[in-house]
């Protein structure tokens, strides 16, 4: 996580002229829909597509002042109390315990919005952390992703929680939502190689919310059945787990294009979806899948240094909006 706070003079003011903060994009690797009943999923953040957050003192009077450029919105908070941000704004300052200030606060970001990168994730998690590193705090990622995880909870109707956690936490992760009575799990995964990945966005946005709904009234009517492919997806989930550990990535490719024929299944995919997933492996990708809630927004390839330029071209071709190439590193837990 990126943060710091300029001082007109160090030793003395405060608060701060300003404070800047990012937050990073994600994929779900696997596991997506299963998590929400309670299966494993593992999540990378994006360190390449990240979320700004800009935060300058107000002139006094002027009220929490919000400016959205890439959305083409500006607004003050007090104007518009039940706008998520505006809300994620008064919720941060009561957890720091201050009265809000005069501030003005910037929102960048080019993480695609509504397209399963955590966008709406990234832009709240920047926002907290700007928010505490302007009033002089530094709060632990629990508690940025708690505070997000609240303000998703109310917009978004039942997420698992996987988009807060591993955008506030920064790392890949392995997650397990637990009931309410219990912390969720997370922890941090090794992954022995590196994931040379190709992102490819079907430019059809999909509010997470609708897909989501589906799978439930789906798994309310058809309870057996959506549990034996959430549990299905669950095993694939630990398979992924086990080949990111000892980088076997052709079981990876295998493993990958299973979870993807389990989310068609499942009912979220889409024929635009599928034409791209199709044409990455058509490339070379050794497997492919969309990655986050479905209906629209993104898949993913996991290629190599050799056939990467090749399956960026075919995706192009295949109609894609937008082709991203990222590498998510090697890590030890
Ligand atoms: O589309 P996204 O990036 O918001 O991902 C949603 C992931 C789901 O598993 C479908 C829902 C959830 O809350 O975990």
């Amino acid at each position: 996580m990126m943060m710091d706070a300029q001082y007109d003079d160090a030793a003395s003011a405060f608060p701060p002229l300003s404070a800047r903060a990012s937050a990073p994009g994600k994929l779900i690797l696997c596991g997506e829909h299963a998590v929400v009943y309670g299966q494993p999923a593992i999540a990378l953040p994006l360190p390449d597509i990240r979320a700004h957050v800009e935060i300058t003192a107000g002139s006094p009077g002027s009220g929490v002042r919000l400016n959205a450029p890439d959305l083409g919105r500006a607004w003050i908070a007090d104007a518009h109390p039940d706008d998520p941000l505006s809300e994620l704004v008064r919720a941060t300052l009561r957890h720091l315990g201050v009265d809000p200030p005069d501030l003005h606060i910037t929102l960048t970001s080019t993480i695609p919005i509504a397209g399963g990168m955590g966008s709406g994730a990234a832009i709240a998690t920047a926002l907290v952390r700007t928010l505490a590193t302007f009033m002089g705090h530094t709060l632990p990622p629990e508690q940025v992703s708690a505070l997000v995880y609240a303000s998703e909870e109310r917009f978004h109707g039942t997420p698992s929680g996987i988009d807060n956690t591993v955008v506030a936490y920064d790392q890949p992760i392995w997650f397990e939502r637990r009931g309410p009575a219990h912390p969720n799990l997370i922890t941090p995964i090794s992954i022995a190689e590196p994931l040379t990945l190709v992102v490819g966005d079907t430019g059809i946005r999909s509010a997470t919310r609708l897909p989501v709904g589906m799978v439930r009234r789906q798994w309310q009517a058809n309870p057996t059945h959506y549990e034996q492919l959430f549990a299905q997806v669950g095993t694939l989930v630990q398979q992924v787990h086990t080949a990111l550990a000892t980088g076997e990535q052709a079981t990876l490719g295998v493993l990958i294009n299973a979870n993807q024929t389990l989310l068609e299944q499942i009912g979220v995919s889409s024929s635009e979806l599928e034409h791209l997933v199709a044409a990455a492996r058509a490339a070379g990708a050794p497997g492919a899948k969309l990655s986050g809630a479905g209906w629209g927004g993104v898949m993913f390839a996991l290629t190599n240094p050799d056939n990467q330029a090749a399956v960026m071209t075919a995706l192009t071709r295949a109609g894609a909006t937008r082709v991203l190439a990222t590498t998510i590193h090697a890590t030890q837990p």
